[in-house]
């Protein structure tokens, strides 16, 4: 009896290590494991990251790229830097709206992100850095826009790379940016507006929005102030 109750145990002791991996892991994408764990993840998924995502070009650009000019009219080349661009759903968002001719940069910790970003944007217009959202690589007050879009949530130290994206905008620069809804599986993960729109301005943004975007986040605009 007391041998069945021994397999019981382990069994049982073996399916909650196993829980316990898939919870760290699979549902909060390794945020509590360190950076290294999230940048290993997203360059072990890169390649299936758009089959998960199902970008439609015609939403990014009704959604993204097109409310984006919108905000910075009449300017049509701006540069713009794209933190955490991963696969570059922004610039191809960017590259495919007429009207825009500027240049956008995009910056990720995942090598192979940023290799399939590359493959996908070929265009003097574009190019990609591999460096972290806490420590850009770029002077102060250079880019017109900063976009970081559902990334903020897996960075070490989101508020350091909130305030590296106010450094390197131009002031009254755009930030386009997101709040993650849905954090129920990646507790201490998300802001509510208020506790975000301090962040922001805390870090030296002004004029906060927030708008209603998908199921899992929401967009949020600041302006440098
Ligand atoms: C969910 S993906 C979002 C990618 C892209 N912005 C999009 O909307 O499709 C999150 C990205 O953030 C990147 N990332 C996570 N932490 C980072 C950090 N501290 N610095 C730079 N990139 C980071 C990951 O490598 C990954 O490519």
């Amino acid at each position: 009896m007391s041998e069945w109750i021994g397999v019981f145990l382990i069994v049982l002791a073996g399916f909650a290590v196993a829980a316990l991996l898939y919870w760290l892991l699979v549902e909060s994408e390794g945020v509590y494991l360190g950076q290294r764990v999230v940048t290993w993840l997203y360059d072990r998924y890169a390649g299936r990251y758009e089959d998960i995502k199902r970008f439609v070009p015609q939403l990014e650009h009704q959604h993204l790229a097109q409310p984006l000019m919108q905000e910075i009219a009449p300017n049509r080349a701006p540069n713009i830097l794209d933190v955490a661009t991963g696969t570059g759903r922004m610039p191809l968002a960017l590259l495919r709206h007429a009207g825009f001719s500027g240049h956008v940069t995009g910056t990720d910790l995942s090598m192979r992100m940023l290799a399939i970003a590359c493959a996908k944007t070929d265009s003097p217009r574009v190019d990609f850095v591999c460096a972290p959202a806490e420590r850009l690589p770029f002077p102060d007050n250079t880019y017109a826009v900063v976009t970081c879009l559902e990334a903020l949530e897996f960075m070490a130290d989101s508020r350091a790379a909130l305030s590296e994206m106010a450094r390197v905008l131009k002031p009254d620069g755009v930030l386009l940016t997101t709040n993650r809804l849905t954090t129920r599986w990646m507790p201490g993960r998300g802001w509510s507006p208020g506790q975000m729109q301090e962040i922001l301005e805390s870090v030296g943004f002004t004029k906060v929005e927030f708008e209603r975007w998908q199921v899992d986040y929401d967009k949020v605009w600041a302006r440098k102030a």
